[in-house]
């Protein structure tokens, strides 16, 4: 006699992320987000896209938006993602997500939105602002609630978006029935900024970032151009108040303690400290950047590879939508 025993595994949590392909991403964006998506792809589902429908509000060259589009799907592959286990796309293929964007703009109030830290942000700077940053937050929740997503990895600066995502879901599902699931943040309390060349919070906005995949010659260049106080060779110094030691923590952590041994007590000059961030952080990159140039040599395969993302995307993404449409009144 046979005895079927049938195991119940919990499905895997789901987690969807992103970056705009507004530039080349950097070394803030990578520890603060991508790095995660690499570090958590074998216990998750995971959804990671490339969001060019956002960053269509600041990129108006189509030749731009396209090269950036696949360099960032290179980039990817390059600090590890293995499209094997994570579905990769650009999210202009899947349309759904600009149709659910629009159902979030008909349930959503002015005043709500004109909260968003982004927004106030770019008002602020008295930029002309487009409509499209405008409901930003919204295509974004439309993102993560079209894949049911658990957690979504994150920088510091995009905490406010999950919680305007987690706000919309709760008033569709209150207004229409419940189809969405509340989704969290993810995001790493060690590497909440990462410090850019300047000492404020390293980001393209700012003009002060480090690439992540920097050429030597770029890369010395920039961490030479950190900014530091007037401090002589021999004088003590505060390592908590270096813009070098902040990037120290990143990529010196066998020497971090005697590093910091030798700020307190004198003995190292900032041209020094920069000398040996240089190194590690060259170190670092020297394989990404060899991966990258050999993953940027299979231009098909990289296309291919965006081709099977989307359809799986496009399938989970349709069959959410079409349950959506329905609550809403659409024809189904
Ligand atoms: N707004 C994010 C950023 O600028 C990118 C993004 C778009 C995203 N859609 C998303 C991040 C969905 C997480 C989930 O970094």
């Amino acid at each position: 006699m046979y005895v079927m025993i049938v195991i119940m595994l919990p499905s895997p949590k789901v987690i969807l992320s992103g970056v705009k392909p507004s530039g080349r991403p950097h070394i803030g964006n990578y520890f603060g987000a991508m790095k995660q998506f690499v570090d958590r792809q074998s216990d998750y589902r995971s959804f990671i896209m490339i969001a060019d429908l956002h960053a269509l509000t600041s990129v108006t060259d189509a030749v731009a938006l396209r090269q950036n589009t696949f360099d960032l799907a290179i980039d990817y592959l390059a600090i590890g993602l293995d499209p094997a286990r994570v579905t990769i796309f650009r999210q202009s293929d899947v349309s759904a997500h600009a149709e659910l964007a629009w159902i979030f703009n008909c349930l959503t109030t002015m005043p709500y939105l004109a909260r968003a830290h982004a927004f106030k942000d770019a008002e602020a700077k008295n930029r002309e602002v487009n409509v499209g940053v405008f409901t930003y937050p919204l295509l974004m929740a439309a993102d993560i609630l079209l894949y049911d997503t658990d957690l979504v990895p994150v920088g510091q600066d995009q905490k406010q978006h999950v919680e305007i995502t987690r706000d919309t879901a709760e008033k569709f599902n209150r207004l229409f029935g419940e189809v969405f699931k509340l989704p969290e943040a993810m995001i790493l309390e060690e590497v909440k900024t990462v410090i850019g060349l300047d000492g404020q919070k390293m980001s393209k906005s700012y003009r002060n970032t480090i690439p992540l995949f920097a050429e030597e010659r770029e890369l010395r260049q920039l961490v030479m151009s950190i900014k530091t106080d007037s401090k002589g060779e021999t004088e003590p110094k505060n390592p908590e108040e270096c813009n070098v030691f902040a990037l120290h923590r990143l990529f010196s952590t066998a020497v971090l303690p005697e590093l910091k041994r030798r700020y307190v007590e004198g003995m190292i000059g900032y041209r020094e400290s920069k000398e040996i961030l240089f190194d590690s952080m060259n170190r670092f990159l020297l394989p990404l950047r060899a991966k990258r140039a050999e993953i940027a040599s299979q231009e098909r395969e990289v296309e291919a590879m965006l081709e099977r993302g989307a359809n799986a995307a496009r399938e989970i993404a349709s069959a959410k939508l079409a349950k959506i449409r329905e609550l809403v009144g659409f024809d189904v």
